[in-house]
């Protein structure tokens, strides 16, 4: 749970001001993948709600996906890159295994006052990384910090194994969150992982544990390995748990929720997270039908499209949640 810090008599909180996100123009849709892999479009469908996804070109790495979306975020917030003081990347596909993809992002947007750095969070990057920018500004630290998350699973993908290429797609989400002294922004948040569950998602190959050679390249070691079935049922446990406590700690009920906007993983994970909290189907907002899951990704470019749509206004409740590999599972409760 966060508390607001008092400054005098100020309440300092931090607010999303503004938000930008980036799909790269190709799309592969399921009857495409029926041509790759023994599928069919009904049982994408079906199993996951997942109609199309977006592939990014192959000169395409993460940090051109996120500076497409940094700059919207910029432009609507009526900011230059030089303003800013911080840049925080989530991604599980970043440009290299070092420098920062963040590093890139400041280069290419000129942001030469900002600190950057990445986080690996998975589909739960994005919040672990709000939590990190909310915790920087709240001190009293930094005041204006641009938040992305930007994936390029297509090139860490086997599309050669039906179970795991028929769910992820590329795309960038980036906000920009600043300190703010009005009843509104970041109410909550809360960011927990799981370790002892690592083995049902990851890229096994690639790091320390398993480096690049012939060898992990034949095992096919880097690519996603999911056990689905088994994420599937600790996904909707602790979806349900993490909204719930969320909106308690706040005194909040999910009837007074304006519209949850969850991690686009699989629609019947969203569904049964909905379900067990009440909510109709109208108050979530789902856009993983033309995405798939594109893990740190999802959260900013749904909301992104919320806003864009009018399904969000000011004073309403949100709730941002999400779940994904190591395990880790976040969420956050704002008055917008
Ligand atoms: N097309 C056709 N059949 C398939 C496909 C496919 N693309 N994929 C699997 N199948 C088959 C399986 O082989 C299995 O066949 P069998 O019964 O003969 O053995 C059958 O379909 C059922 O497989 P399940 O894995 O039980 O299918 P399920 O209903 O669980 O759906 C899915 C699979 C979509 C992966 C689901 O489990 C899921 O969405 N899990 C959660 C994923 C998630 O949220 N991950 C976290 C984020 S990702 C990250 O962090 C990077």
């Amino acid at each position: 749970m966060t508390f607001p810090i008092t400054k005098g008599c100020l309440l300092v909180r931090s607010r999303i001001i503004s938000v930008g996100s980036y799909l790269p123009e190709r799309i592969l849709s399921n009857f495409d993948l029926e041509k790759m892999v023994d599928t069919s479009d009904e049982w994408i469908t079906e199993r996951t709600g997942i109609k199309e996804r977006r592939i990014a070109d192959e000169s395409q790495a993460a940090s051109d996906l996120a500076f497409e979306a940094s700059k919207i975020a910029l432009e609507r917030a009526g900011l230059n890159a030089g303003e800013i003081d911080m840049i925080i990347v989530a991604t599980i596909t970043g440009d290299m295994p070092f420098p920062s993809t963040a590093c890139f992002l400041q280069n290419r947007l000129g942001a030469s006052r900002a600190v950057g750095f990445d986080i690996n969070a998975t589909c739960s990057g994005f919040l672990y990384a709000l939590y990190i920018a909310d915790v920087f500004i709240r001190s009293g630290m930094h005041r204006k910090i641009l938040v992305v998350g930007a994936e390029v699973l297509s090139k860490v993908t086997d599309w050669k194994d039906r179970t795991t290429c028929v769910i992820f797609g590329d795309g960038a989400g980036a906000a920009i969150v600043e300190s703010t002294s009005e009843d509104r922004g970041i109410l909550s948040m809360s960011i927990n992982s799981d370790g002892s569950l690592w083995e049902l998602i990851n890229i096994p190959g690639g790091g320390s544990r398993n480096p690049a050679s012939t060898d992990t390249l034949k095992k096919g070691l880097h690519s996603i390995r999911m056990k689905g079935n088994e994420t599937f049922k600790v996904a909707v446990r602790t979806l349900e748990d993490v909204a719930l406590k969320t909106l308690a700690d706040n005194n909040l009920d999910p009837s007074q929720l304006s519209l949850l906007v969850p991690h686009q993983a699989n629609l019947r994970i969203i569904q049964a997270t909905a379900e067990r909290l009440n909510l109709p189907m109208e108050k979530v907002f789902v856009n993983l039908e033309r995405y798939g899951n594109t893990s740190a990704a999802s959260i900013p470019i749904a909301l992104d499209e919320a806003l864009t749509s009018g399904r969000i206004k000011d004073g309403d409740y949100i709730l941002l949640e999400a779940f994904g590999g190591g395990l880790t599972w976040a969420s956050a409760l704002i008055k917008w």
